[in-house]
């Protein structure tokens, strides 16, 4: 690493992949500016774990919603040294169940957190990017999921429809921004084991749908960040555009 601990924005990053992924930049030299919406004691916890690193990793309680919140990400993210990184991992899904049963404050949610909060956030990173001297190396990874291709029927969606978007939204902007040495991925991960199902109403919820995934066990949150650590890295420095599906052969 050419610049020592560059910084990355990780949005959602007190439980499941977001944490796997904060833990695990962390661990290969990046400093890591992560939020949170109400987690305060799972930040802490994380926040904690870090200490007596010479690179920090630092939480924010901040809503991806709030308009404000890119600006702000970014201003703190600059305060730890040289932002290299964003990540756009938070996600809900709304409660499982057909359309019919779908409200719209659940309808506005979902767009809002998975579509609207990921395209602000792109745009932050490129309006301080472009206006940077060019450095290597600097990448956002937008969290998609398997739901994007499989449309979930009958669970969510909509918020497969997001997911949608925020590949299409990947694509258009990796060719939008490679003349300035800006990439942009997606990582689509299969079930994983995570609270985001207790949350949509159902705990059990990967283990149930485990017989339909090929490799018949749902994806461990690690498996996840281990696939945006690589997108992150200069070993991957010749994607662009591209939709890593991580998801047990679904
Ligand atoms: N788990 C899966 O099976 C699966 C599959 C495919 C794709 N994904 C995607 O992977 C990503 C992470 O999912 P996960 O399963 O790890 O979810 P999770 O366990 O529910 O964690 C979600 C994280 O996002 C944060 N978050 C949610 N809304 C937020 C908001 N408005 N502002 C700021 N932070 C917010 C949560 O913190 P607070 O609650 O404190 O806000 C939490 O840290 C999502 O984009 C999801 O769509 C997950």
């Amino acid at each position: 690493m050419s610049d020592p601990h560059p910084v990355v924005i990780v949005t959602g990053g007190s439980r499941g992949i977001g944490r796997c992924i904060v833990e695990r930049l962390h661990n290969d030299g990046f400093s890591v500016l992560f939020t949170h919406s109400a987690s305060p004691e799972e930040a802490r916890e994380i926040e904690y774990a870090s200490t007596g690193s010479s690179w920090p990793v630092k939480a924010i309680q901040s809503d991806v919603t709030d308009p404000k919140a890119p600006n702000h990400l970014f201003n703190e993210a600059e305060k730890l040294g040289h932002v290299v990184g964003l990540v756009n991992n938070a996600g809900i899904t709304g409660k499982l169940g057909p359309i019919t049963e779908l409200t719209d404050n659940d309808l506005n949610a979902v767009i809002a957190v998975n579509l609207t909060a990921t395209v602000r956030l792109c745009r932050e990173a490129a309006q301080r990017w472009l206006a940077s001297h060019p450095t290597i190396n600097r990448s956002i990874i937008n969290i998609s999921s398997v739901a994007a291709r499989t449309g979930s029927p009958g669970e969510y969606v909509a918020y497969a429809a997001t997911k949608a978007a925020v590949e299409t939204l990947s694509i258009g902007l990796a060719k939008e921004l490679a003349a300035s040495g800006i990439r942009v991925n997606a990582v689509s991960p299969g079930t994983i084991d995570t609270t985001i199902h207790a949350r949509a109403g159902e705990p059990g919820r990967a283990f149930r749908v485990a017989s339909r995934i090929p490799l018949g066990r749902p994806g461990r949150p690690q498996e996840i960040a281990n696939a945006v650590a690589w997108l992150m890295s200069k070993e991957s420095s010749y994607m662009t555009g591209s939709i890593m599906n991580v998801s047990g052969g679904l």
